[in-house]
Parts: structure tokens; C-alpha cells; sequence
């Protein structure tokens, strides 16, 4: 989930677009029967299901404090050390969820096809953070006063969008972020070594795909109506991605952790995040662009090989540190 901008009316007419540029405004309204396409579909797809289904609530216990019950202690815990970061970070990307609703409400408005969307999707997302909390202190995954404290931390930076200046950006951005975070909640539940948490991220991670699915198309519209302003979007927030948690205390050695694990890295980004997308869409095969979307659509290709080189870097780097891990292991 997240999310971008702000001012929906600010026009982009750039030189270099001449009087074709499309502005914000304009887009949105071009966009309307898309969205609301786009919606039915989704709500034609979407089923429902319960949080609450998903916490072994049996296996809960009364903490200390108030109700002078256990306190929480590491060994408790069921989850592998992976798992435990990795739900940490997703669950605090989750909560942040009242500032991407006031991100995209922002932009998209909450009128009409837009803003059915915008509550729809926003209830959807609410329902991640409630059963992944409920199912981390139910089993005791982890310390629950320190996941207390970085929720508070997190939420009172609140959520600033990369992509807040620019309509086609900010749907660019969600469509790659819903499946970045479909993938890693996947992968979290994999390695996380308990299978109801790994079903419970599979259903999460199912919710975010038909999140993806709807700005997906929506952006192929774009590429239709716009396909120079949708490619600069493109390029601009592929070679510029940032994860929504990135405002997360000690974000920066957690995520070293999730990319060492496998959980999110460099190769999960270009193969199983930004490819998808971009091979779905044809975003390299499109022809018949101006001078501004070849601009874009060259420098997307420049990166894409760049990324790949480097994730082939990291790969590298990954098999010689768990290779000396398994060896000090061997040695014990
Ligand atoms: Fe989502
Ligand atoms: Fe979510």
C-alpha cells in the first residue's frame, strides 16, 4: 500500500510537452470510466475474508502490567529472527495507513469512481495491520512494548509521498509498491516458520495483488491517453523507488537483514517487482513516442541493465556471507 501527492490541481504543461501536456486535473477526469472499471472488476474479484480466522488465539496469554500476567521474553517467540524483522517492517508499513489514505484522497479525490476506490481500498488495507498485530501478540512473535514504541515512532513521522507532485507518478508508484509488498509479505510468510503466519501473509499478499492488478491497468490506460508524460512517470519512479517503510526506525539494517534472508532484495526487485510490470505493460516495446518518451524510455532501459548488474553483484556478495555463516556454523 501507499501512496503519493497533494496538489491535484497543479498542471505539468512543461515546454517540452508543449500544449499537449496533460495536467492532473485532466488526467483524473479521463481517468474516471477506467477507474471505475477497474473497481467493479476488483470488487467482482475480491472476496471477503476474516482477520480474526487467521489467530491462533488459543496459543494467546495475558501480558504483565494491568492484567499482571507473563511478560513477553525472546524465547517465547516461534518465529524465526528473519521473520521477526521482516513482520515488523510490514506490519509498521501497514500502520502507516492514515497518511497514505490522506495521500491519495489528496490526490485522487474522494468523489465519484476515485474516491469508491479510495475508501475501498483503504478498508481493504486496514484489515492487514489488525491481523498481523493480532497475530503477533496472540503467539508472542515479538516484544510487543518495543513494537508498541516504533509504531508510535513511525506513525507521528507520517508518510510523505516521492511522487506527490505528479498524478501519473503517484499511480506509477502504487503499481510497482503493491506488488513490492505483495512479494514481501510472500517471502516473510515463507521464511517466517510458522505455516498459519505464512497463510496469513498469503491472503495479505493476495490483497495486495489485486491492488496492483487495478493501478496496473490503470497506468496501461495512461500509457494510452498520455504515453510520453506515462513513460517519463515511469522512468522516473522506477530508477527512484523507494519502499513506503523507509521512514522506519532502523529501517536502513533491517533491510539489510530482509535482502540477506531473501525476502527483498535487488534480484526480487527487477525480477519479481519492476519486470512484471513493465514486460505486462510492454513499457520497452512501445513505439510511436515523441521525442520526451523515447527520452524515458531509453533511460528506464539504461537502468533496468545497471539494476540487473548490480543484483547480480549482491547475489554474490549474498552466497559468500551465508557460505562463511554455514562455515563458522560447521566449525561450533
Ligand atoms: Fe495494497
Ligand atoms: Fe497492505
Amino acid at each position: 500500500m501507499t501512496i503519493a501527492p497533494v496538489q491535484r490541481s497543479t498542471v505539468q504543461s512543461s515546454p517540452a510537452l508543449g500544449s499537449s501536456g496533460w495536467t492532473d486535473a485532466r488526467l483524473i477526469l479521463a481517468l474516471e470510466e477506467v477507474v471505475e472499471k477497474e473497481l467493479n472488476r476488483h470488487l467482482g474479484v475480491a472476496k471477503e475474508w476474516m482477520p480474526h480466522e487467521f489467530v491462533p488465539w488459543s496459543r494467546g496469554r495475558d501480558f504483565d502490567g494491568v492484567l499482571g500476567g507473563e511478560a513477553w521474553a525472546l524465547d517465547q517467540s516461534q518465529v524465526t529472527a528473519l521473520g521477526r524483522v521482516s513482520l515488523v517492517v510490514n506490519l509498521l508499513t501497514e500502520d502507516n495507513l492514515p497518511s497514505y489514505h490522506h495521500e491519495i484522497a489528496s490526490m485522487f479525490g474522494r468523489e465519484g469512481a476515485w474516491g469508491t476506490w479510495v475508501h475501498r481500498w483503504t478498508a481493504e488495507e486496514g484489515r492487514h495491520g489488525i491481523a498481523i498485530r493480532d497475530y503477533l501478540l496472540a503467539t508472542r512473535a515479538v516484544d510487543p512494548v518495543q513494537l508498541e514504541r516504533a509504531r508510535m515512532n513511525h506513525m507521528s513521522e507520517g508518510f510523505e509521498s516521492d511522487n506527490a507532485h505528479s498524478m501519473l507518478q503517484s499511480v506509477a508508484y502504487v503499481a510497482f509498491q503493491e506488488l513490492a509488498t505483495r512479494i514481501a509479505h510472500r517471502n516473510t510468510g515463507k521464511y517466517a516458520g510458522d505455516p498459519l503466519c505464512e497463510q496469513l501473509l498469503a491472503k495479505i499478499a493476495n490483497d495486495e495483488n489485486l491492488h496492483m492488478v487495478f493501478y496496473r491497468n490503470l497506468l496501461a490506460a495512461a500509457l494510452e491517453i498520455a504515453p510520453d508524460q506515462a513513460m517519463r512517470a515511469i522512468a522516473d519512479v522506477v530508477t527512484d523507488f523507494r519502499m513506503p517503510g523507509h521512514g522506519i526506525p532502523g529501517f536502513e539494517r533491517a533491510a539489510a537483514q530482509i535482502a540477506l534472508g531473501g525476502v527483498y532484495n535487488l534480484r526480487i526487485h527487477h525480477d519479481d517487482v519492476l519486470q512484471p510490470v513493465l514486460r505486462k505493460l510492454r513499457v520497452m516495446e512501445i513505439g510511436g513516442l515523441g521525442p520526451e518518451g523515447v527520452l524515458a524510455q531509453n533511460e528506464l532501459g539504461v537502468f533496468l541493465d545497471g539494476l540487473d548488474a548490480q543484483a547480480r553483484k549482491f547475489e554474490d556478495r549474498q552466497a559468500a556471507i551465508l557460505a562463511r555463516r554455514e562455515a563458522r556454523r560447521g566449525a561450533e
